[in-house]
Order: structure tokens, then C-alpha cells, then sequence
């Protein structure tokens, strides 16, 4: 997508440094646009876990990339491929949730068996990494060409009045490649000329729905406005959301979505008030192992300064303020599991399904078991 009118994506390898991985330093948006280099896995596990970069899919894209750098860095061991599988478990490590990270790091070391030697297995994973980065982007344009239809249906209805879609953190192209999943059928549907309005949860504790949905939308002219987290059931008792589309960090084949902490409650709201929920991912985000969604997704728990401490611009400086009575105790979940129950579809690069096991079987049948 465009910033400042150049098309950039959220991580690439630079033209002019073969041992080097950029990203947008995400931690800085959208009061300051940096890119970063990272030239060592530590410097991929620090940028991941620090949250540089964020989001699932470009958590799986930037491990993919950090396993180039690994690939390089295991030609220092006797022993490449354990070298090479240690390394892809220390950035497997840095955050539980997004399932994105294993199934990325697991492919780049499936891709290095074909090659031989060190400098064949190197090459093999450059080009599986960007592969990955690829595909990433062109699932999220496909979810957009499935979700157009989906806003389009429920716009006739409205007349040409403004459609109101409500998400919740940043499911946008900052948390993939490029498109993003949530925000992909909103791109479609406002290129398509539908006078789409959206209603961007600020997602606390960290805020990727203030700052970086926010910023999003504002460089594609998207028309949206920021709520606090508590006010979607709000909007959706009066009519004002006519749909609600989520991403997701990790999806059970039986349905069941862990995303940003606070999803439960809006699909509960949702429900309530006879409004569709909508879960928008591509199929790198399924976990084809688990059943149970709510006893098996490994829920990350995060440092309690996330929640103790702000973050914003004050006399145009970036600056941290405590918001808590100094010395309570904090607790810090960063996702929670909505039950397939409550999710009326999900949008993937292959179409949109029930989300059940049936429902996905049909549009993945080879990976369901
Ligand atoms: O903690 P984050 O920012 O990595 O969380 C990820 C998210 O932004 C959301 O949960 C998102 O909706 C799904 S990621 C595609």
C-alpha cells in the first residue's frame, strides 16, 4: 500500500544490502514513518517481540525473513541444518499466539532440505521467504475480491446510505504483507465507490486500532472514525454498524477465532443485536491441529506496562504517561477466543465458508483432517 505515495509493503529485503531485512518500525506509527534494518535472528526475535512488527501475518513474513538470516548464520555451524532448526525455535519463542510464526519458520526449514550445500540452502531460503511474502499479499487482495461482494449485498439494502463497518485492532495491511485481512474487503468496497464508513475500535492496551488502523484508512481516504473499546455494543444497539469484519491470529478448523483481546465482546454485542461477524484470514492462520479453541490456543500474557503506561504525542514529542494507581497490580491478556458459535463466516483467499468444520472443510479439504 501507499505511503507518501510510494507503494511499500511491511517487510522486504533491501536492493543494496544482501545480509539485511527491512521492516516498518510499527512502534513508532503513525507519528513517525522509520524503517529498520535487522541483520542478525536476534535482531528478527527483538523486532518481533518488542512489536516492531506486529500482527499475524507479518509476524510470519518477518520470521520468514529472520530465517534467511539464520540461514546465513547457521554456514558458522558443523552441524547447518540443527543449527538452522535451533534458530528458527528462538524465533518461534518470541510471541505464542499467531500461529502465522511456527507455520513460517517450519516452511523456510522444509524449503532448505532440497538444497545441498550451505550457500544452495541459504538461496533456498531468500527465495522461500519472499515467496511467503508474496503469497501473503496476494491471499489478502484475494480475501478483498471475496469480501466485495459480502458489503456490496448488504450496501443495496442501504440506498447509498454511508456502511457501517466495525473493527477491532489492526487487521490491516501493517499486520501482513500488503492489504491486510479485515481491511482487504474494505479497500475493495471503497475503490468500488461504496461510501463505506469505519468504526476503528482503539484497542487498548496497545492501540493498534488509534494508531495504526487509524493511520491506515486516513492514507487510503477510507472514512473512519476511532471509538473507545467500550462503545461498539453501543453503536450496534442504534443501528449505526451494519457489519463487523475481524482479523484473527490463530483459527481452530472447527471455527473458533483467537484474535485482540476484546473480540469476544463485540462478537457477543454482535449477536445480540442481529449483526453479521465476519473473521477475514488467509488460510496460513489456520491451526489444523486444534479442535478447541477456548482450552487449546495458547494465550499470550504480556508485561504489565502495556496497561500501566500510555503512549502519545505531547508538545510534539512521543511520551509515555502512567494512567493506573501506582502500585495495583496489572494483568496484561493480549487475545481471547470467540467460539465459531458467534463468527457468521469467515473470508479466506479461497472464498467464504461457515465457520465450522464442515464449512472449511469444503474450501479446504486436503488440509482438514
Ligand atoms: O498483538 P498484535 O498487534 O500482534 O495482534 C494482532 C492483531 O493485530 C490482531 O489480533 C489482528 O486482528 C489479527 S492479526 C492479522
Amino acid at each position: 500500500m501507499k505511503v507518501n505515495g510510494k507503494d511499500y509493503r511491511t517487510v522486504w529485503f533491501p536492493e543494496d544490502d544482501t545480509r539485511a531485512v527491512a521492516i516498518i518500525d510499527q512502534r513508532k506509527l503513525p507519528f513517525a514513518f522509520d524503517i529498520l534494518l535487522l541483520r542478525s535472528v536476534d535482531d528478527a526475535c527483538a523486532a518481533i517481540q518488542d512489536m516492531a512488527v506486529r500482527g499475524a501475518g507479518c509476524i510470519g513474513a518477518t520470521a520468514a525473513h529472520g530465517m534467511y538470516l539464520a540461514a546465513l548464520e547457521a554456514c558458522e555451524s558443523r552441524d547447518y541444518h540443527a543449527a538452522l532448526v535451533r534458530l528458527g525455535e528462538k524465533l518461534k519463542a518470541t510471541r505464542p499466539t499467531a500461529v502465522n510464526l511456527q507455520w513460517a519458520v517450519d516452511r523456510v526449514v522444509k524449503a532448505t532440505r532440497n538444497g545441498r550445500m550451505p550457500t544452495e540452502k541459504v538461496s533456498i531460503a531468500r527465495a522461500e521467504a519472499a515467496t511467503i511474502a508474496d503469497e501473503d499479499a496476494a491471499w489478502c487482495r484475494r480475501i478483498g475480491e471475496h469480501g466485495l461482494p459480502l458489503i456490496e449485498a448488504i450496501s443495496r439494502k442501504k440506498n447509498g446510505a454511508p456502511f457501517n463497518i466495525l473493527t477491532h485492532c489492526n487487521a490491516g495491511w501493517l499486520a501482513f504483507t500488503d492489504w491486510g485481512s479485515a481491511t482487504a474487503p474494505i479497500y475493495a468496497a471503497h475503490r468500488a465507490g461504496i461510501p463505506v464508513h469505519v468504526w476503528v475500535d482503539e484497542t487498548r492496551p496497545r492501540n493498534q486500532g488509534a494508531r495504526l488502523t487509524a493511520w491506515e484508512l486516513a492514507n487510503e481516504g477510507v472514512p473512519h472514525t476511532v471509538i473507545v473499546d467500550n462503545a461498539g455494543g453501543h453503536l450496534m444497539q442504534h443501528g449505526m454498524v451494519d457489519l463487523v469484519i475481524t482479523g484473527t491470529d490463530r483459527t481452530t478448523y472447527t471455527g473458533d477465532v483467537a484474535n485482540k483481546i476484546g473480540t469476544y465482546l463485540k462478537a457477543l454485542a454482535a449477536k445480540d443485536n442481529g449483526i453479521p461477524f465476519y473473521v477475514a484470514l488467509p488460510s496460513s492462520t489456520f491451526d489444523w491441529e486444534i479442535r478447541d479453541g477456548v482450552r487449546e490456543i495458547p494465550i499470550e500474557e504480556r508485561g504489565g506496562e502495556e496497561v500501566r503506561v500510555v503512549e502519545g504525542l505531547a508538545e510534539a514529542e512521543v511520551r509515555a504517561v502512567d494512567i493506573a494507581n501506582p502500585g495495583s497490580p496489572v494483568a496484561n491478556y493480549a487475545f481471547d477466543v470467540t467460539p465459531a458459535r458467534l463468527v457468521t463466516g469467515l473470508i479466506t483467499e479461497r472464498g467464504i465458508c461457515a465457520a465450522s468444520e464442515e464449512g472449511i472443510a469444503v474450501l479446504f479439504p486436503r488440509e482438514t483432517r
